[in-house]
């Protein structure tokens, strides 16, 4: 086996299938949105292996210049242990130029991001099962139409600490169903259920506390089907009792890491992301 140069190059949507035999590789599921939405509002930074196709890939999706989120990074698992997991992690982080860089940390990864620099500063724990709604699911949230989109647009903004216009404005063409609780002030609260590789995913949820984020989780519940998996952000003592009660169970959980400033906006009122790569 020939060893990889370790020239580091910006991927293109002709590398869309080598990132998915890549998180094959890994015995990750070949989650083509997700990758989709990488390479649509991210850079994917990759090393080509020379028996073909790629040994390492990275993503890093930037939100103008005080945050970016870094996520991806697999390594084939042919060429673990040789620094290419390190070399793309310093390369991408370099790259953001931004106060702060944000990510989820598997396991495997956190060692690795601690000697980069990287703090723990949270948690995201997944949770899979079948959604049972509440008492009348419909009652306290609604269906968002697309004249919701620009209030949609300026709470995810306030919350994530950045715009990020196109990534929120996608997700009413690729999402199931998105729903929000209102309220006299404004949007509370909105979330979105799309459909991964291997059944529906929950995510972004915004909300102000976890009463609404329960409720727009409930408000949801009745139009999906099969099992579904949400990453949620912090302890969440509440809603994570509330999600065990309507089917939920918690599936394993990642650090939420960061290198340089704390990540802007209001992080309490992020309950899920849309994808973990994404934020
Ligand atoms: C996590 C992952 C990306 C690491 O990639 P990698 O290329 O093996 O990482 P590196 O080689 O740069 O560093 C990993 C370890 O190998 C060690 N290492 C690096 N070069 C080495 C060498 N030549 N010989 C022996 N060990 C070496 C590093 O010191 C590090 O060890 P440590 O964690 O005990 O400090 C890879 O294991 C992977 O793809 N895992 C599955 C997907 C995943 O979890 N991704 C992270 C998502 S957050």
């Amino acid at each position: 086996m020939t060893a990889p140069q370790e020239t580091v190059r910006r991927l293109g949507y002709e590398d869309f299938a080598a990132c998915l035999a890549l998180a094959q590789d890994r015995g990750w599921p070949a989650e083509y949105r997700a990758w989709d939405l990488l390479f649509a509002f991210g850079e994917v930074y990759g090393i080509d292996d020379p028996g073909g196709g790629l040994a390492a890939v990275i993503a890093l999706v930037r939100y103008g210049d005080r945050l970016a989120n870094l996520g991806g990074l697999l390594v084939a698992h042919r060429h673990g242990r040789r620094g290419l997991g390190g070399l793309l992690m310093r390369y991408a982080t370099e790259r953001a130029g931004t106060a702060s860089v944000w990510l989820t940390a598997t396991e495997y990864g956190r060692q690795m991001y601690e000697g980069l620099g990287f703090r723990a500063t949270g948690t995201c724990t997944r949770y899979a099962g079948h959604l049972r709604p509440g008492d009348q699911p419909g009652r306290w949230s609604r269906e968002a139409e697309p004249s919701d989109l620009p209030e949609i647009i300026a709470l995810d903004a306030e919350v994530f600490g950045a715009r990020r216009t196109e990534v929120v404005a996608c997700l009413f063409s690729v999402a199931e169903q998105i729903r929000l609780v209102g309220g006299p002030a404004g949007i509370r609260g909105f979330a979105g259920v799309w459909r991964g590789v291997d059944g529906p995913v929950v995510g972004p949820v915004i909300a102000e506390d976890s009463d609404t984020a329960a409720a727009l989780l409930s408000g949801l519940a009745p139009a999906i089907e099969g099992p579904v998996r949400i990453d949620l952000y912090g302890h969440r003592p509440k809603l994570r009792a509330w999600l065990e009660e309507h089917g939920l169970r918690d599936a394993g959980g990642t650090t939420v890491m960061v290198y340089g400033d704390d990540p802007p906006g209001d992080r309490a009122r992020l309950f899920a992301p849309v994808t973990r790569a994404i934020g």
